[in-house]
């Protein structure tokens, strides 16, 4: 690795320092106290910073195609890729419910509630708690309303918004303070609850934390806890047992499955009621990856200095470093960006391979299971004890598969913790896979030794009606008949 040495020196001592980023750090000067408190509208703030105005709107513009390989550039008007068409295998895991639908790759932060009112009206049932990560009026929100923001209807929750800002993502407040326009937690019915849990004070975090703290208020997994009537009670952060810099897929998983009523869904091919897990960009990143442990910070690689006309500021237009020709990197590294880029595509490439393999395995386990609950409604007599183990081994797979799945940056994040999590995926399918076909054959079931995952079934009927898309393409079952 070439690290030009200044940096790699400063990124390392920004363990222990506040202040990391190998540029100079000297952007445009802030000019306290002119924008009034309670200020939300962004257009205001940009009468006194024009430039990271124009620029933060811009991510409301398309993004250029042809840099990035796993999260292609679209046209205004193309369709966004969908995950559930990319990986078939999720569109059998997800089924019974609004991600078994539809499930978009992200875009934008401009699009943020656009997106979500075009999105399949099942994604948004658990109501106001939807809102949480889409508009900076959440928080007041949140304040006003009590209890009732997360349960009451999302259309409900939405119209108590400015009807001008109804539509209003990410906004200026969000990230910081008015006053002097350092960087704050917007969010502390959220990430300030969540902060506490892992013992940290939040008063002592360093700047460069706030610098991926800012970011971290939204590209987190949450939960969202119902009542017996199944209304939304609260959102949180399935983070306990963990540490800072040691958020563990395994501390979340032990959180979903042991805090009931922790069914979010019904999963429709094996029956069981399971969570979910959303775009944990700050948990994987922040687990010991090498970035983490340089002190490298999200906005350090989202949000680069950058010159307008004379001006040095930090980039507000976020989005992929590879759809900006990875001038992040050239903060630090001193190789050309195409050896950058062939880094990012051969970690993702490793990543998807085994993402890939593991979601199959975790697929056919759950079509094992279709199997075992058919015989036994059909008066078979399935091993209660090899099913539940098998049910154990299944669920440690599928939210491993979940989690690498949700998180956007195709392993980059954390390579190394990305294979880990997925080989686990794989042993733990394994383990299953071996209980049900026992438990299966001790029944008198004979078990194909491939198993049809029927995924057309899946993916070409998957309530398209309801939405105002229709998928891309037909699928082949690439099982079919075998
Ligand atoms: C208030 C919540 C919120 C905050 C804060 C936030 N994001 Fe996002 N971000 C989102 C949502 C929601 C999307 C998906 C939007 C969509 O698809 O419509 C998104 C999308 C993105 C994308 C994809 C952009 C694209 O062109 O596809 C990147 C990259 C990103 N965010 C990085 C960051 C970084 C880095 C930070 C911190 C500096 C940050 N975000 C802060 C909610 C947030
Ligand atoms: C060392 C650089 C680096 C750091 C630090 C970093 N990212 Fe990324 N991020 C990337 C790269 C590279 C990708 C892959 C982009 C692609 O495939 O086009 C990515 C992808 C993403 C995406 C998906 C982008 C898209 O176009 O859909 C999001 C969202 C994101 N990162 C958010 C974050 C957040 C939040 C943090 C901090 C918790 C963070 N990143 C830290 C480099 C970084
Ligand atoms: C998702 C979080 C986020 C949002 C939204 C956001 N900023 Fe920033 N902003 C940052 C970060 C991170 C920095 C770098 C701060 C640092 O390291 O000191 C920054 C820096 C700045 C600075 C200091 C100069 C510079 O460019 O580094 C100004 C001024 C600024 N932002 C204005 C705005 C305005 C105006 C808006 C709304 C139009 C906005 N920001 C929206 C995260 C955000
Ligand atoms: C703020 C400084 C900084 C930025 C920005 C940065 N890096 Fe790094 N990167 C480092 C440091 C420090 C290391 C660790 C070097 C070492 O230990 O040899 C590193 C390591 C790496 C590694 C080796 C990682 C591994 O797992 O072995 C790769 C690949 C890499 N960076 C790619 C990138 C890419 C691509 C970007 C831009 C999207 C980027 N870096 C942005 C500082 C940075």
């Amino acid at each position: 690795m070439n690290i030009s040495r200044g940096c790699a020196l400063l990124a390392l001592m920004a363990v222990m320092t506040a202040g990391a980023g190998c540029a100079p750090k000297r952007t445009e000067p802030v000019r306290a106290g002119e924008i009034p408190d309670g200020t939300i509208d962004p257009a205001q703030w940009g009468k006194v910073y024009p430039v990271e105005y124009e620029l933060w709107k811009k991510t409301g513009e398309p993004t250029p195609a042809g840099k990035s390989k796993y999260k292609r550039g679209y046209d205004q008007g193309e369709e966004r890729p969908d995950k559930l068409d990319e990986y078939p295998f999720l569109a059998l895991l997800y089924n019974g419910w609004g991600f078994g639908i539809e499930y978009r790759e992200p875009r934008g932060h401009l699009h943020m509630i656009e997106d979500q009112l075009e999105v399949d009206p099942g994604r948004i049932k658990a109501g106001g708690s939807c809102l949480t990560c889409k508009t900076p009026y959440a928080p007041i929100l949140q304040r006003q309303m009590g209890k009732e923001y997360f349960s009451a209807p999302y259309k409900e929750v939405l119209a108590k918004i400015p009807k001008e800002h109804q539509t209003l993502g990410v906004a200026c407040i969000d990230c910081h303070n008015n006053q002097d326009m350092s960087l704050k937690i917007s969010r502390g019915f959220t990430l300030g609850k969540a902060l506490q849990m892992l013992g940290v004070d939040e008063a002592k975090m360093t700047q460069q934390d706030k610098r991926s703290l800012v970011c971290a208020q939204c590209h987190v997994t949450y939960s969202i806890p119902k009542d017996a009537a199944m209304h939304s009670t609260d959102v949180f952060f399935p983070w306990e047992g963990s540490k800072w810099g040691h958020i563990t897929i395994e501390d979340i998983i032990k959180k979903l499955r042991n805090n009931p009523p922790s069914g979010e869904w019904t999963q429709s091919v094996t029956g069981f009621k399971l969570a979910f897990i959303r775009h944990p960009e700050f948990e994987l990143f922040s687990n010991n990856s090498v970035h983490w442990q340089a002190g490298v910070a999200c906005s350090d690689c989202h949000m680069p200095y950058t010159k307008v006309g004379s001006r040095k500021v930090s980039d507000h237009r976020i989005m992929s470093p590879l759809k900006n020709d990875l001038k992040a990197c050239q903060q630090c590294h001193t190789e050309s960006p195409e050896w950058l880029r062939n880094q990012i595509f051969a970690i993702q490439d490793r990543t998807m391979s085994q993402f890939i393999r593991s979601g199959y395995a975790t697929a056919t386990v759950a079509k094992l299971f279709e199997m075992a609950n058919k015989a036994q409604a059909a008066g078979r007599q399935i091993d209660q004890g090899l099913y539940a183990q098998a049910r154990d081994h299944y669920e440690e797979a599928f939210y491993r598969v979940v989690f690498i799945g949700a998180e956007n940056s195709t392993g980059f994040h954390n390579p190394s913790e990305a294979l880990r999590i997925l080989g686990d995926a794989g042993n733990q399918a394994g383990k299953a896979e071996g209980l049900l076909r026992q438990a299966l054959t001790k029944a008198g079931v004979t078990v194909p030794v491939k198993i049809d995952l029927e995924l057309a079934k899946y993916v070409n009927n998957r309530g398209v009606k309801k939405l105002m898309f229709k998928p891309q393409h037909e699928i082949k079952d690439p099982f079919a008949g075998k």
